[in-house]
């Protein structure tokens, strides 16, 4: 069975009966055959049709052939229009092809020859479409190519410019991680070294703080020009209690309660301390930061189970609106604008905690609070 809506389609204009019912027949087997019998009729059934040739007679009364190809060209200059002349009517033929005709046909026509023309000329229109096609998907990719590369070089500048920060923040360090090490060995060798003043325990504090903005420094230091620093032998449950001793003052600062719950196994996997340390640093500061107006509090524990190890930070603080939980580890995601929130955070966390075999999870309710539990698999012991 033939489907006639995926046959090419041929439009015949003539005035007279015959030639145009004899075409209909002749090309219906191959082609959907609309007619007209005026070029008025044929221009409607152009744009309602679009044929993909036209068979048209030069000489009708009322509007001409030729003007109807002219007509036809205004429409569309690339669809294939082939010419039905009077026998022996050279000259009006050769004018119809320097007025942009495709081709013409002697009438009375042969059979063979028709269907052989009106194939060669649907074929050149299709080919034309398909290439105008082609020629404007490829405009769009271009396009879209270009905003591409326009975002790969702000990325690129910023990329630059964060190149030039990890440097000049390298020397002001240096300088401060040498006054902390004076300051450490001074107090160290005072005669109130009896910590009644318990000066040298936050001075510890800021020693390793430092030192971690240093390791960071080194990290950025090295990005992209050498493989991530080797895995070692880490301990979880180590690294959460400094960070929550290293964030102490913070959260008092904030009028925040925070309280530690950490198990005596020392939970050790292969990491890097570094990039687990800001991890998890991340998620305590956002849970400060959330719980700050309340006042509220924030549970810190550390609790393995066979192979892995869960490290849950539960604040009551203002929690997440419901919509906005699926972006919290999307990068730039902020709700702190104009509180220096990058929207970073959460990201590098994801990332750093997928890095070590891990996996984050986040439960929270709109101001009642959040709880967000990282989850890391340990070294068989
Ligand atoms: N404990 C939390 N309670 C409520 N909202 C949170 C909590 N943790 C994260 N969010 C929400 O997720 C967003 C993204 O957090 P993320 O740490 O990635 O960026 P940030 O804290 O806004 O900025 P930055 O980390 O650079 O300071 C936050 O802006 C906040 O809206
Ligand atoms: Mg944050």
């Amino acid at each position: 069975m033939t489907v006639t809506a995926d046959l090419p389609q041929v439009l015949v204009i003539d005035d007279e009966m015959g030639p145009r019912e004899s075409l209909r027949m002749l090309l219906k087997p191959n082609y959907q055959v609309h007619t007209a019998d005026s070029v008025e009729r044929g221009l409607e059934l152009l744009s309602e049709k679009k044929p993909d040739a036209i068979v048209m007679d030069i000489r009708m009364p009322g509007m001409t052939g030729i003007e109807g190809l002219r007509r036809i060209r205004q429409i569309d200059p690339h669809l294939s229009v082939i010419m039905l002349t009077g026998f022996g009517a050279l000259e009006t033929a050769k004018e119809a092809l320097r007025l942009g005709a495709n081709d013409y046909i002697s009438k009375p026509f042969d059979a063979r020859e028709m269907r052989e023309v009106i194939s060669r000329n649907v074929e050149r229109t299709r080919l034309h479409r398909t290439s105008e096609n082609a020629a404007s998907e490829i405009k769009e990719l271009n396009n879209r190519l270009l905003q591409e590369l326009a975002q790969k070089e702000r990325l690129a500048s910023l990329g630059q410019a964060s190149a030039e920060f990890v440097h000049d923040i390298g020397n002001p360090l240096t300088i401060v991680w040498g006054y902390v090490q004076l300051l450490a060995k001074k107090l160290e060798d005072s005669e109130n070294k009896d910590t009644s003043n318990g000066s040298n325990k936050e001075l510890e504090i800021i020693e390793q703080n430092v030192r971690l903005c240093r390791d960071l420094l080194t990290m950025w230091q090295s990005y992209g020009s050498s493989d991530a620093a080797p895995h070692r032998p880490v301990s979880i449950s180590e690294i959460v209690a400094e960070v929550v001793k290293s964030v102490g003052a913070m959260a008092k600062e904030s009028s925040v309660k925070l309280s530690c719950d950490l198990t005596d196994d020392p939970c050790s996997l292969n990491g890097d301390a570094v990039q687990i340390t800001r991890a998890i640093q991340n998620v305590i500061i956002n849970a400060i930061q959330a719980s700050t107006e309340a006042k509220g509090t924030i549970e810190v524990s550390c609790i393995r189970k066979d192979f892995y190890v869960d490290v849950r930070v539960a604040d009551t603080g203002h929690g997440i609106q419901p919509e906005q939980i699926s972006k919290i580890f999307d990068p730039y995601f902020t709700t702190k604008q104009g509180k220096s929130g990058t929207g970073l955070g959460l990201y590098i966390t994801k990332k750093v905690i997928e890095d070590h075999s891990g996996s984050i999870k986040v439960d929270s309710t709109a101001r009642v609070g959040t709880t967000i539990t990282i989850r890391l698999p340990l070294l068989s012991s």
